[in-house]
């Protein structure tokens, strides 16, 4: 039999809460389908992990993960330690060390999600953005120069290698072959003359092969503008590491909220684990309350079940968080509910068996 060994780093804040609620409906679904097993292996690493040790994870981190299945994640980050030092020190040090350069982010408004956008329906908001994730502009390479001074200087630079911008490129186009839809490229090269002009010209070379996909490209800032005006025009969308970010919690707003944006960081060739988590945060304003709502967390389950070959299974688990939507009987604050996160995981299953 079949048995998926997998990393959680259910990390701080809410993440403990939301993740506790996908390992049951994961556990739940081995035993429902029988031909695999799930076998979870918990790191306490995070920002109390770090205040004790004095560090997010051990300095062997990678190494301890390296032979897992999949990792699933939580949310890191919390008043206390600085941003920079516990994302820097887990969350990204994760993506970029194993090379996780896709990051796939489903915006589709299920059925039964609130949605703040004026006649707009499910079919008009089903997308998915493909998000550089291992450079761009979070490479993080830069300068601190004269700490201190009246010229103090500090120096951020993005990185746009052949290499990565082609890599992600060419995986949205594939993608968009595959599923016979559209492909938007957001950019900026009207203002980013260097990165964004290079990123538009591999965009344009990469689709010499692809003559089939119909492809058109945005501005950021006009891009923005049309997820709320029309986001009907986008199907399959692939942008760099900062726009997708952004992009994709706006994403989130028009389809349900931050309590249901899923991501997966894909390294595409397996040779190192791929990543499975909720977008949101640590939400350290509703944490330790029960408010927090697992469903993207739970959507991210259906993500790894996908990119383990269960796709049926995958299907299942969003039709699944569809029929929850639309009873309305056990929701969180966020969607109109009074159920507790700890309430979700179960209900879901619940519904699995039927
Ligand atoms: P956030 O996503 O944590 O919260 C933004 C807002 O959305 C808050 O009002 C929060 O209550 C709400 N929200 C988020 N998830 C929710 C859920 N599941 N259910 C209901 N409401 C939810 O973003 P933030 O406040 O900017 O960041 C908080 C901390 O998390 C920071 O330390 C930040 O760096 C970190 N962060 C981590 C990740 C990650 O680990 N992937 C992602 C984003 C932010
Ligand atoms: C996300 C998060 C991270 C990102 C932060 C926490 C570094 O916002 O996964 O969307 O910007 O990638
Ligand atoms: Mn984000």
């Amino acid at each position: 039999m079949q048995n998926y060994k997998i990393a959680v780093i259910a990390g701080d804040g809410i993440g403990p809460d939301v993740i506790a609620e996908g390992k049951k409906v994961l556990e739940g679904i081995a035993r429902l389908d029988g031909s695999f097993s799930v076998e979870f292996t918990d790191f306490p690493w995070g920002c109390e992990y770090y205040l004790k040790n004095g560090c997010m994870m051990p300095e062997n981190g990678l190494d301890i993960l390296k032979d897992f299945d999949a990792i699933y994640l939580g949310a890191v980050g919390y008043p206390g330690v600085p941003d920079d030092v516990s994302l820097q020190g887990l969350l990204l040090k994760i993506r970029r060390g194993f090379d996780q350069y896709i990051n796939l982010r489903p915006v589709k408004l299920l059925q039964g999600a609130p949605c703040p956008l004026k006649d707009v329906s499910e079919k008009d908001i089903d997308m998915v953005v493909v998000r550089e994730n291992s450079e761009g502009e979070y490479a993080n390479v830069g300068a601190r120069l004269y700490p201190g001074t009246e010229q103090e200087v500090a120096l951020q630079t993005g990185v746009f290698s052949r290499k990565g911008c082609e890599r992600v490129i060419r995986y949205a186009y594939e993608l968009a072959k595959k599923e016979g839809k559209t492909l938007t490229n957001i950019s900026k090269a009207n203002a980013l003359g260097y990165s964004m002009v290079f990123w538009n010209e591999i965009f344009a070379e990469v689709g010499k092969d692809y003559p089939e996909v119909k492809t058109s490209s945005l501005m950021v800032d006009a891009a923005s503008m049309f997820f709320v005006k029309d986001p009907k025009r986008f199907q399959i969308v692939v942008t760099s590491n900062l726009f997708g970010d952004i992009i994709t919690d706006l994403g989130a707003a028009i389809a349900g909220g931050m309590g249901l944006a899923a991501g997966a960081n894909l390294n595409p060739e397996r040779k190192f684990p791929s990543m499975f988590e909720p977008i949101h945060g640590s939400a350290p304003d509703i944490a330790g309350q029960g408010l927090a709502n697992p469903l993207a967390a739970i959507w991210s389950v259906s993500q790894m079940l996908d990119f383990f070959g269960h796709e049926d299974w995958g299907q299942k688990v969003i039709a699944a968080i569809e029929t929850l939507l639309c009873e309305k009987q056990t929701l969180t604050p966020d969607l109109g509910g009074t159920a507790k996160t700890s309430d979700i995981g179960a209900a879901i299953l619940e519904i699995l068996q039927r």
